[in-house]
């Protein structure tokens, strides 16, 4: 199996756990956009489904293809979410935001009872941090906001480039109209103590470590998708 059919073997299988009726968070990503075109084929079975998107990425590919959408503030509280990771470690830990649509994605998983998060085995990581960390900041003191990241990172014996995402012309802005730093660590030893210090930076309006959020992952390898449970 090439790296597109992993992602799709892994999204097949997260169809398994979407019940008729349910309202469902739509991730965001290339292995999300492969749930998204399974789920439309059976939607056009007769499959009834209220999705929720992430982003307006996903949002197009599901009117596209025919997936009924609803916004978060029709649909508050959602039985499951289907959604990709950049790093997934083994107590399902994540990094997330590679994409930039980290914050509607936390947003909705939140709001959602389950997550199962889907991806390949390149993903699955002993340790979260080799993919750089999306920390998605407001425009306004940029400069103040990533000098205060800068101090946390040194008091966390963290090292490696903070840089700002950029796009063709100029800086990525996310959905939101927000900037993404990308931060370099290499390897986040504890990344709780990350995660509570950046959301304590005014600055901040979000960052892409998902702790204790998914329930489940699957993991698509060349042996099959294999599942694996958050456990407490
Ligand atoms: C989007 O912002 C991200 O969180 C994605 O879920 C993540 O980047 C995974 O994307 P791929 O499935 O394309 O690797």
């Amino acid at each position: 199996m090439d790296a597109r059919q992993l992602k799709i073997a892994a999204a097949q299988a997260a169809l398994e756990h979407v019940e008729d009726g349910m309202r469902l968070g739509i991730g965001t990503g290339s292995t999300a956009d492969e749930f998204v075109r399974l789920l439309a084929e059976k939607v056009a079975d007769g499959f009834k489904v209220q999705g929720v998107p992430t982003s307006e990425r996903t949002a197009r590919l599901c009117v596209e293809l025919g997936v009924p959408l609803f916004s978060l503030d029709d649909l508050p509280e959602l039985d499951l979410t289907i959604d990709g990771a950049d790093e997934v470690d083994h107590s399902l830990g994540l990094i997330k935001g590679g994409g930039g649509a980290l914050l509607r994605e936390k947003i909705v998983a939140a709001a959602s009872s389950r997550m199962i998060v889907i991806a390949d085995e390149s993903k699955l990581v002993e340790t979260l941090g080799q993919f750089p960390l999306p920390i998605e900041i407001a425009p306004f003191g940029m400069t103040a906001t990533l000098l205060v990241i800068e101090r946390l990172a040194a008091r966390l014996g963290l090292t490696g480039a903070i840089v700002q995402r950029p796009e063709r012309d100029g800086p990525y802005l996310t959905d939101g109209g927000h900037f993404i730093l990308d931060a370099s660590f290499g390897r986040i030893p504890d990344a709780e103590a990350l995660a509570n210090g950046l959301a304590a930076i005014p600055g901040v309006v979000e960052h892409g470590l998902f702790l204790n959020m998914a329930s489940a992952a699957i993991i698509a390898s060349q042996s099959g998708a294999r599942t694996l449970l958050a456990t407490g």
